[in-house]
């Protein structure tokens, strides 16, 4: 089938060629000149396993193609799907600009028949929006039909994500539409399940929600068995046993962050006030989440007797590994409290060290290191605060001779407290009795 992809972020992108992988015909547009210098290099502007390999495949065999024309790619293609950002506001609401700015611009080209799809995560009600921007734009109401499709990678597994997904959801109030858009997915081993628009949209936000609550509920537990003595790593294996619960999204740590979980919570928080419900329970994991690093970042600096005059290394910075992704990394928070209290740091990560030399500037009190090994050098306390592979392999018992003080914080329950403590240092970590 003919189809077009709006946006080239990590949902536009992996789209994009995963459906031009699947045999469609392909066509995905961004309005930044860089990116697209990138992608038609067969170079992805975004590091994501595996992306860049399919990128540079399905431009070869012309399944895909590049432009800059949301005019172009909605003449082209039957089915338009919009994944262009939705960015939160201050008060945690979404950005909707960019959403509609392309349905005007995608109605204005509308001539003949055409499914337009949502797959940005958008509040509920945004179908509906979409519909009437669209006929505003002056195209007939005849002519097209509006479907919801919320997207459900994960970064840093996007692409197995996309390929072997648990569900697809197709949100309508046009069973033809939805079938048409099923055919896009026939080569997919799902189920997929077909609501309506509403439906579809909130599907998302309760399924990114519920995670998130996920995350809290076992981080509460966290600061609990840090109090009794209890070690969470056995709590949450001891309720990944029942079926009910299962064993996914309880590694207690540091907490969520990304682009997703912290904007998509914020996100309903503000729409369920909207709508005039209290969402009592959902507000409780959001400050789950922030008390969750602040205490962290406070058990670091009791044990240094504060960050002055201090050195922290970092090892990870993105928000989680596999990705260069630092949106609400946890990395941040400690560079800033450390900063602002007069420490310095020594940090390294193998993708996203870019990404923050952007977001903080250069200066002289975070260096960025070439390894884990360099980062220890000098530094005071180590902290580990994104589980790539790579940090877990190193040689601590080194790492630690070449230390200040051999001290070493574990967000990410992701080394071994007996083999740290063989190697020298006293170690800390998140829901247990060390520390
Ligand atoms: C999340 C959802 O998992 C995807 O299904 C969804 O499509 C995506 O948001 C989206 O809306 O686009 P993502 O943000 O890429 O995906 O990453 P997750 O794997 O969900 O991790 C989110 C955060 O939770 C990370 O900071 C991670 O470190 C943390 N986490 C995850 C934990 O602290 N504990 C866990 O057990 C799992």
């Amino acid at each position: 089938m003919k189809i077009a992809v709006i946006g080239t972020g990590y949902v536009g992108l992996v789209t994009a060629v995963v459906l031009a992988d699947r045999g469609h015909d392909v066509i995905t547009v961004d309005n930044n000149p860089e990116k697209l210098a990138k992608l038609r290099a067969g170079i992805s502007p975004i590091y994501e396993p595996g992306v860049e390999d399919m990128l540079a495949s399905t431009l070869a065999t012309g399944r895909l193609t590049i432009s800059d024309s949301v005019a172009e790619a909605t003449q082209m293609s039957e089915i338009i799907f919009i994944a262009v950002g939705t960015p939160s506001w201050e008060d945690g609401s979404v950005d909707m600009a960019y959403v509609y700015q392309v349905a005007k611009e995608i109605g204005s080209q509308i001539k003949s028949y055409k499914i337009v799809v949502n797959k940005s995560t958008v509040p509920i009600g945004t179908g509906r929006e979409v519909a009437r921007i669209l006929q505003e734009a002056g195209a007939d109401a005849k002519n097209f039909d509006v479907i919801s499709n919320p997207e459900f990678l994960r970064e840093g597994s996007a692409l197995k994500d996309t390929l072997e997904p648990d569900r697809i959801i197709i949100g309508s109030m046009v069973p033809d539409a939805a079938d048409r858009l099923s055919e896009v997915y026939k080569s997919f081993d799902c189920p997929i399940l077909k609501t309506t628009l509403e439906s579809a949209e909130l599907i998302k936000y309760a399924s990114n929600c519920f995670l998130a609550v996920k995350i809290s509920y076992i981080n509460a537990f966290s600061r609990i068995a840090e109090i009794c003595g209890a070690d969470v790593a056995d709590v949450a294996a001891g309720m990944g046993f029942d079926d009910r619960i299962g064993k996914k999204f309880l590694q207690a740590g540091l907490g969520w962050g990304g682009s997703c979980l912290p904007k998509d919570t914020l996100g309903l928080l503000a729409t369920s006030r909207e709508m005039g419900y209290d969402f009592g329970l959902l507000e409780a994991a959001v400050t789950v989440n922030n008390d969750q690093i602040d205490h962290f970042i406070d058990r670091i600096r009791t044990k240094l007797g504060g960050f002055n005059g201090k050195t922290v290394g970092l090892l990870g910075l993105a928000f989680k590994p596999n990705t260069d992704d630092i949106r609400y990394a946890k990395s941040l928070d400690i560079i800033q409290a450390v900063t602002a209290e007069g420490g310095k740091i020594r940090c390294h990560d193998p993708v996203a060290m870019d990404n923050v030399r952007s977001e903080i500037g250069v200066n002289d009190v975070v260096v960025f290191c070439n390894s884990g090994e360099e980062v220890a050098h000098d530094c005071d306390v180590l902290v580990l605060v994104t589980e790539w592979a790579i940090f877990k392999s190193m040689d601590y018992a080194q790492i630690a001779n070449s230390m200040n003080e051999k001290i070493l914080f574990d967000g990410r329950r992701a080394l071994s407290p007996a083999e740290m403590e063989s190697a020298g240092f006293e170690y800390f970590t998140v829901g247990s009795l060390h520390g």
